[in-house]
């Protein structure tokens, strides 16, 4: 989808645009030096290796080779294109687009994702003048009042109702007068079975749902008593997906960054009743267990250490189960609230108040920790309760990556078992190698992260590609050796393609400085070529021009060695009539005309 966006609004917002700021408020960033660094959000990682710098206003990861300037990291991060990129930055810094010059045709096509944030705000508009509407929303404000719910909270998330009838939102919809295809898109109506379209909600407490840029992607709604079903919630849409969404996320960031903590909740009035409560890193799962996506944006944006608060100790069990490989693998450190029996955690920190929710949390445990001591509690501690307890926690066991924790584990367990460490370990092995005849890449062969991702990459960079990229980035940082490069016809000599197309357009449109990276990046629509250019400006190492064209000496003069020693073994192949040899000294030579010409 293009737009236009005219040439002097593309470097306004360039010029305002802080890569830093952009990314910080999406990855937990760490000053370093004169960069910032924190967890790659493109790839699995336990130690950063995501750099962004502010002088250049590129960021860089190291470990997976992800890179670019502000708008590739939006389109990746977000999943966009580049104009809805350039779009979301200019409404961040308030600039203005100039949407008057669009061709009705560039109007239209005006992102759909843009155009269903803002119908779903004119929905949440209308959903809230329904709740304090006189008639409409009392039944509403009575329930909510009567759970004990402020002003300020539901003014905070933006709370409302829908009131009953069928037809009320198609009819708002009407009003609006905006297309089919977009109110169809909102999920918010459902057709019926021979025309037109009636209400998904009717009669229900409204919850929109925010993403951390604050825009609503769904919705979510109770009924005001006990009927059935209790909760509904919008279907999946292009804009929202559950199993990256997470209710209360825009309002738990901070807290959560200052603390360092995180609490995760099961329904929407558990998450308002803890921020009533002044809990505000608190998040709520909508209706889906935790998925690996959800851990690794909490880990990533918000917090080092996940609480999961349950109301029971089967709901713990469950969950804990579920995804204690999953925090372990994201290196996320995770604790789990088991609440009173028949409480949770709307109800609880109603009756007993912030104080003892905060106690609780200081009593929660680490859950593979949790998970021991559920099992001990219900398989008791003989031998065959032990026996039992084992195979609990074999499978749990066996799906933590890292050797080292699971090895803590393991003796932990060892200990309080009173059993033998390695007898615990021959019947993990035992699973594991069931795991292995059925799963061939189970964590045996890939235990550790940089294993999982050399798998896209190649073996061995060849010397020359490295020097290859030391010279495209002494042409990046240092333009006086570019009249140098160009006198020796240095991109001649180059073997790799993408180096030599980046080395191509620098000669063309040098860099003089940091402020002209950006416009370099934007003259290629590759995300590959982009991550090139933001690996090789990143690292620090700097040539005086003497240093430069020693290095492009020693390359092409090595070259022209290699070359001339080929041309004297062809012609001894020649002179001792070893056709095979000669053949592959001449496959070599054609190679390298090859490269020459390109
Ligand atoms: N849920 C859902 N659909 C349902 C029931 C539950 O999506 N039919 C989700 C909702 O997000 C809900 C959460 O699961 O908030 C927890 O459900 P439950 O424990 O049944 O309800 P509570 O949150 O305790 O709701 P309430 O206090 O309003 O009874
Ligand atoms: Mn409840």
């Amino acid at each position: 989808m293009t737009i236009y966006i005219p040439e002097e609004k593309l470097s306004d917002i360039r010029n305002t645009a802080n890569i830093t700021d952009i990314i910080s408020e999406r990855v937990v960033l760490k000053k370093a030096g004169k960069d910032h660094v924190g967890l790659c959000p493109f790839h699995s990682e336990k130690t950063p290796s995501f750099t962004v710098s502010s002088v250049k206003q590129i960021f860089h990861c190291f470990g997976c080779g992800a890179g670019g300037d502000v708008f590739s990291f939006l389109m990746k991060y977000e999943g966009i294109g580049f104009s809805e990129a350039v779009q979301s930055l200019a409404r961040r810094y308030g600039i203005d687009l100039p949407d008057r010059n669009m061709s009705a045709s560039q109007k239209k096509a005006v992102s759909l994702r843009q155009q269903l944030f803002d119908l779903n705000r004119q929905v949440m508009s209308y959903y809230s003048e329904q709740l304090s509407g006189r008639s409409s929303g009392q039944r509403a404000r009575a329930y909510l009042e009567k759970r004990g719910f402020s002003q300020e909270i539901i003014a905070q998330f933006s709370l409302g109702f829908a009131p009953d009838g069928w037809d009320n939102l198609v009819r708002f919809f009407r009003k609006l007068n905006v297309s089919r295809t977009l109110v169809e898109n909102t999920g918010l109506i459902v057709p019926k079975k021979n025309t037109g379209f009636y209400d998904r909600f009717r009669n229900r407490v409204m919850f929109p749902i925010f993403d951390v840029t604050n825009q609503i992607i769904g919705f979510g709604g109770r009924v005001l008593d006990d009927s059935k079903p209790k909760y509904l919630n919008s279907p999946e849409t292009s804009i929202y997906n559950k199993s990256k969404s997470l209710y209360g996320a825009n309002a738990a960031r901070n807290k959560a960054r200052e603390t360092g903590d995180v609490y995760i909740v099961e329904g929407y009035f558990d998450l308002l009743a803890l921020h009533q409560h002044g809990i505000t890193n608190t998040v709520a799962t909508l209706g889906t267990s935790l998925t690996a996506e959800h851990i690794s944006a909490l880990r990533r944006g918000f917090a080092q250490k996940a609480f999961l608060v349950f109301d029971s100790d089967e709901a713990g069990l469950k969950a804990a189960r579920r995804s204690i490989a999953l925090f372990m693998n994201a290196a996320m450190d995770a604790a789990v609230i088991v609440l009173p029996k028949g409480y949770d955690p709307d109800s609880f920190i109603f009756e007993f108040g912030r104080a003892a929710f905060e106690k609780a949390s200081e009593r929660a445990i680490g859950m593979v920790e949790f998970l021991i001591e559920s099992s001990i509690k219900s398989n008791g501690l003989s031998m065959e309760g032990k026996v039992r307890v084992i195979s609990d926690l074999q499978q749990p066991l066996l799906e933590i990556k890292d050797r080292v924790a699971r090895s803590i584990y393991v003796k932990y367990l060892a200990e309080r078992l009173n059993v033998n460490e390695a007898a615990i370990i021959e019947k993990i092995k035992s699973g594991e190698k069931r795991l292995n005849q059925t799963q061939p890449n189970s964590w045996l062969k890939h235990n550790n992260d940089k294993h999982v991702l050399s798998e896209n990459e190649p073996l061995i960079e060849s010397e020359m590609i490295k020097v290859e990229k030391q010279i495209v980035s002494m042409m990046l940082k240092s333009p006086e050796i570019l009249p140098e490069i160009k006198k020796r016809r240095a991109l001649d000599y180059f073997s790799d393609k993408r180096l030599i197309e980046i080395a191509k357009i620098v000669l063309e449109h040098p860099v003089y400085g940091d402020a002209d990276l950006p416009g370099l990046m934007n003259r290629f629509e590759s995300s590959d070529h982009k991550n090139m250019i933001a690996s090789l400006v990143i690292e620090d190492e700097c040539r005086d021009l003497p240093k430069c064209e020693q290095l492009l000496s020693q390359f092409i003069n090595g070259i022209e060695r290699r070359q001339n020693t080929l041309v004297s073994q062809i012609k001894s192949a020649q002179e001792s009539n070893d056709q095979e040899l000669l053949f592959e000294l001449l496959r070599k030579k054609q190679e390298q005309s090859v490269n020459r010409l390109r």
